[in-house]
């Protein structure tokens, strides 16, 4: 990663650990977490009101099944635990778990014979969401520390990968999909709640429409998208945009299955890239 890449990594690291600490009363600039515009920037949250991010797009009985600073926390674009189809035993993978909501209802959907992995960069995260897991009595459930670049879990390890409003903010998207098929068993699932531009809108296009951290800037068009899942050994790719959040730039639902074998259909078998092991 460039030392570019590495400076803007360290500035959403830096915005996410305020939102953590202003959920927990340790400080933050009082982002605005609960009201649903924590994931936008100003100016994106000012455009579309504070309706596009955040806890509203959880059901009420959703909402009433998790601990009240699991919800305040929730800074995503969608709810990926209501695309993907999460069956009992299951291995799913929650890619910038936050606070935890997703982590928690996937534990519940997987049942005492599955596992929710979440996997988050920033440590004041880390901590809300365990303290949030074991405030909804989960025990199923593990997070890890490290970056979706390179996740520390062996190959073909998950079922169902999910993330919400994390892969725009990656500096390097080509490699956390191309981590998100190392680690999906054959015939694995994604299913992704995520930010994604019209392709008429070119990179300075989204750049005007809001910030990096703010979900905005490093949207990918929804055409990259499908290149770029598909170039990382997906199939049945499909994207639905559902709402606007700034012209042109809609929260959109992510939906690909890992093919079976990638090399029958002539395409580069994907090599494990990172090791096994956490902390
Ligand atoms: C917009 S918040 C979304 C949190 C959660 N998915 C939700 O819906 O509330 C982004 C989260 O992803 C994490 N994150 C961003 N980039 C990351 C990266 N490259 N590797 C690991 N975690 C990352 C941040 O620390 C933050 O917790």
């Amino acid at each position: 990663m460039t030392s570019t890449g590495k400076e803007l990594r360290e500035e959403v690291r830096r915005r996410y650990a305020e939102s953590a600490r202003a959920v927990t009363g340790e400080g933050g600039d009082g982002c605005g977490c609960g009201s649903g515009a924590c994931c936008a920037d100003d100016s994106a949250a000012s455009a579309v009101g504070s309706t596009k991010f955040g806890e509203v797009l959880y059901e009420d009985g959703q909402r009433g099944e998790l601990p009240d600073a699991a919800v305040l926390a929730s800074l995503g674009c969608g709810n990926p635990t209501a695309v993907a189809d999460l069956h009992e035993g299951e291995v799913v993978l929650d890619l910038g778990s936050g606070g935890g909501i997703d982590v928690i209802l996937s534990a519940k959907r997987v049942g005492p014979t599955g596992l929710a992995y979440g996997l988050d960069m920033t440590d004041e995260m880390l901590s809300l969401a365990r303290r949030n897991t074991a405030e909804a009595g989960i025990r199923n459930a593990i997070f890890l520390k490290g970056y979706i670049e390179e996740i520390p879990l062996p190959a073909d390890s998950v079922d169902v990968v999910i993330s919400n409003c994390v892969i725009n903010l990656s500096t390097d998207k080509a490699a956390v999909l191309t981590e998100i098929a190392r680690v999906l068993r054959p015939g694995g699932r994604v299913g992704v709640s995520d930010v994604v531009a019209e392709d008429r809108l070119t990179l300075e296009d989204r750049a005007e429409r809001g910030s990096y951290v703010g979900c905005i800037a490093g949207a990918l068009s929804k055409s990259e998208y499908v290149a770029g899942l598909e170039a990382a050994g997906f199939e049945q790719v499909e994207i639905t945009f559902t709402h606007q959040v700034v012209d042109g730039m809609h929260a959109a639902i992510l939906k690909a299955v890992k093919m079976e074998s990638p090399e029958k259909k002539g395409l580069p078998v994907i090599q494990p890239a990172a090791k096994a092991g956490c902390c």
